[in-house]
């Protein structure tokens, strides 16, 4: 039997707004997104009034759809079509015990288990490259440090001893970077540089500690070791490259931009590269025009909070409105070939990208699926024309600049009077239904009105308005289980959604400690048009009625708030990691792992939890199911440099790094 349900300790509430994290998470990582109306003001119609719509649509999408099922609207409860003799073999049930909410400045780990600091904010990246000095820290010795707010951790497996550790640098909290900082105006352009170069990624090599699952830093040749920061050329590739939209009077070929922005989630393709995903790149600029291609996303008309405007001209969009074009995109970076500049594929869209995962359609195509967290905001699907080749390189890193640029419109198939906002179960007794990927273009044809294929992947969100996408909330990070091929969603949360606003694909309104989906896609195909859903964890306090675990037993399973990111082990396992537990739960954040196949789907066990303010990201399983890679971003971001709220992980002040777990015995994690 599991361990009981946890202790519900009392604990204080942090400063906190909206669904759970800090004021100042909000304001340095997203630009206060939040405390700004959601830019999603389309007519795009929620479920209840597309619900008689969605019945008449049920005939167009024909056998496709009713052939999974008998449902009430003809499409089968996943659960199922998973009942027949074919059903996945279920991974092995986590055994470990799980770890208690709590608010300690470490990362707590179960019994059994060991961990190691891999690497932090400043150890060096680059050969040569300076010590750290966090009272004398210089742009040019950040350029070739470890940059701020791990976010994606990626590993590229050199052999068996060897490994690449690609890391997301997403933004920067500089009241916990510099003594005596003061904010906004009163910024020095040394300590704006300082910020842009710990901005981007990472890659560093990393050695295997004996035969153990643990990794550290190589003392070897490390000739792959490499920063990408704002500085960093990179390339404009696909459709939209060469577009005027995308054109500068530093760039008039619209095919070259320095650096990258917001880096947050990404994903590891089969051919051996690193994808990233541009998020809250608005946040960056300043002086946007008022027109609505750069309001739907959230660029301020006013001067930006950061001031980099104030140091780069390229950051006032009224001297150069396109520039803001160039940020926004899926960057892929090619560990095994440093002199290559990341390239930004601009055939996935221009969106907040989380991040982006990649699952091999049945025929070799590459499916990418990617989420624009915003409140209200879309869940898209990328599907490559060429077929992924087996050890062509080349081939394979031209397949993200042709093939269809999908968006998710998700219909309910409980009567609308039942989808109350309250999150109580329709008499069907799931939150499910169908869904439709709806084309907006190819690399040659666009599918929308009024937009060009280049309007389309630069003005994606606007193109996207135009064909009843189904509004979401908050869809961040998607991963495909490698045991079925089941698409998971995490969506975070949405305070802004009101009750008259639920529908059965966000069934809470408000939705305050957000939601797990699960896409089941046509004939098990990535590449299909029509997919089931349904939503396997409602998250929040177990005791409480709006929370649902796939039907288990809520007195075995732990509490959760605010899923982010999720990765598989190698078994199918689903892994969740939170980013706002602190606000919405009033203890730190951690990563949980659930099963969703077989009898034990939704037993939620907590595996590990970050220092106090820290969110939980990577989170990565390696290969070989050895090694839990966590990273642990802006921990004590809610206190100043002179007054820290965390000293993780050294005892003195507070640096995001990337740490790796493994059990002590040697056995897979999770056992
Ligand atoms: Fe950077 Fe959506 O989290
Ligand atoms: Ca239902
Ligand atoms: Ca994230
Ligand atoms: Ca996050």
């Amino acid at each position: 039997m599991p361990e009981s349900a946890p202790h519900r300790r009392p604990l204080p509430l942090i400063g906190t707004v909206g669904g759970g994290r800090s004021r100042r998470t909000c304001e340095l990582r997203c630009g206060d997104a939040c405390f700004h109306p959601a830019p999603n003001t389309s007519d795009n119609p929620y479920f209840g009034d597309v619900f008689a719509k969605a019945l008449s649509r049920r005939s167009m999408l024909g056998a496709a759809v009713i052939g999974a099922g008998a449902g009430a609207l003809g499409v089968a409860a996943p659960a199922a079509a998973d009942r027949g003799p074919n059903r996945p073999k279920p991974a092995p049930r986590p055994t470990f015990k799980s770890v208690l909410p709590n608010n300690d400045d470490k990362v707590t780990i179960p019994n059994g288990y060991d961990q190691h600091v891999i690497v932090r904010w400043g150890d060096p990246v680059v050969p040569g490259a300076p010590a750290f000095d966090v009272e004398n820290q210089t742009a040019e010795a950040q350029a070739e440090q470890f940059g701020y707010n791990c976010d994606y951790v990626g590993f590229h497996q050199l052999d068996e001893n060897r490994g690449l550790l690609w890391v997301n640098h997403e933004y920067t909290n500089e009241h916990i970077m510099f003594r005596g900082y003061r904010g906004g105006a009163s910024a020095t352009a040394e300590q704006i540089r300082i910020a842009m170069a710990a901005h981007g990624g990472s890659l560093v090599e990393l050695d295997r500690v004996g035969r153990t699952g643990q990794w550290r830093l190589s003392g070897g040749e490390r000739r792959f070791n490499r920063r990408i920061t704002t500085e960093t050329p990179l390339t404009l590739t696909g459709p939209a490259a060469g577009h005027d939209l995308l054109k500068t009077a530093e760039d008039p070929t619209g095919t070259t931009v320095r650096g990258m922005l917001n880096n947050c989630a990404g994903g590891y393709t089969p051919w051996g590269t690193f994808l990233s995903g541009e998020e809250n790149f608005n946040q960056y600029f300043a002086k946007a025009p008022a027109r609505p291609e750069y309001a739907r996303y959230g660029l301020p008309t006013g001067s930006s909070g950061r001031r980099w405007e104030g140091v780069d001209e390229r950051f006032d969009l009224s001297r150069h409105p396109n520039e803001a074009n160039r940020f926004g995109w899926i960057v892929e970076i090619d560990p095994l070939d440093p002199s290559a500049p990341p390239a930004k594929r601009t055939m996935l869209g221009r969106f907040k990208h989380e991040g982006a995962t990649i699952r091999l359609a049945k025929d070799g195509r590459a499916v990418a699926y990617m989420g624009d967290d915003e409140r209200f905001d879309y869940i898209y699907k990328f599907v490559s024309a060429k077929k992924y080749r087996e050890g062509d390189t080349r081939h394979n890193l031209t397949l993200l600049d042709t093939g269809v640029l999908y968006v998710a419109r998700l219909t309910g198939n409980s009567p609308e009077e039942e989808i109350d906002g309250s999150g109580a179960l329709p008499s069907d007794g799931e939150f499910d239904g169908y869904g439709d990927w709806i084309a907006l273009t190819s690399d040659t044809t666009s599918f929308v009105d009024g937009f060009t294929v280049a309007e389309v992947l630069i003005h994606t969100r606007l193109a996207a308005d135009t064909v009843g996408a189904t509004k979401m909330d908050r869809p961040e990070d998607m991963e495909a289980s490698p045991a079925t091929g089941k698409v998971y969603v995490a969506l975070t949360n949405n305070s802004a959604r009101e009750p008259g606003q639920a529908d059965e694909p966000n069934p809470r309104g408000p939705n305050k400690h957000g939601h797990i989906l699960e896409i089941i896609e046509h004939n098990a195909d990535s590449a299909a048009e029509a997919f089931a859903w349904n939503v396997p964890l409602l998250c929040g306090d177990p005791e409480d009625e709006d929370t649902y675990y796939a039907g288990y037993d809520k007195s075995k399973v732990m509490p959760i708030s605010a899923p982010d990111n999720v990765a598989f082990d190698r078994d199918g396992n689903l892994w969740i990691s939170t980013d706002g537990q602190p606000g919405a739960m009033g203890f730190n954040d951690g990563l949980h792992v659930m099963p969703v196949e077989g009898r034990f789907r939704g037993e939620l066990k907590t595996f590990a939890t970050v220092p106090v303010s820290a969110e939980a990201c990577g989170p990565l399983i390696s290969e070989d199911n050895k090694t839990v890679f966590l990273a642990p971003q802006h921990p004590g971001d809610n206190g100043t440099f002179e007054a820290p709220t965390s000293v993780w992980p050294d005892g003195d002040f507070p640096r995001p790094s990337v740490v790796c777990i493994w059990h002590k015995g040697g056995r897979d994690v999770g056992q």
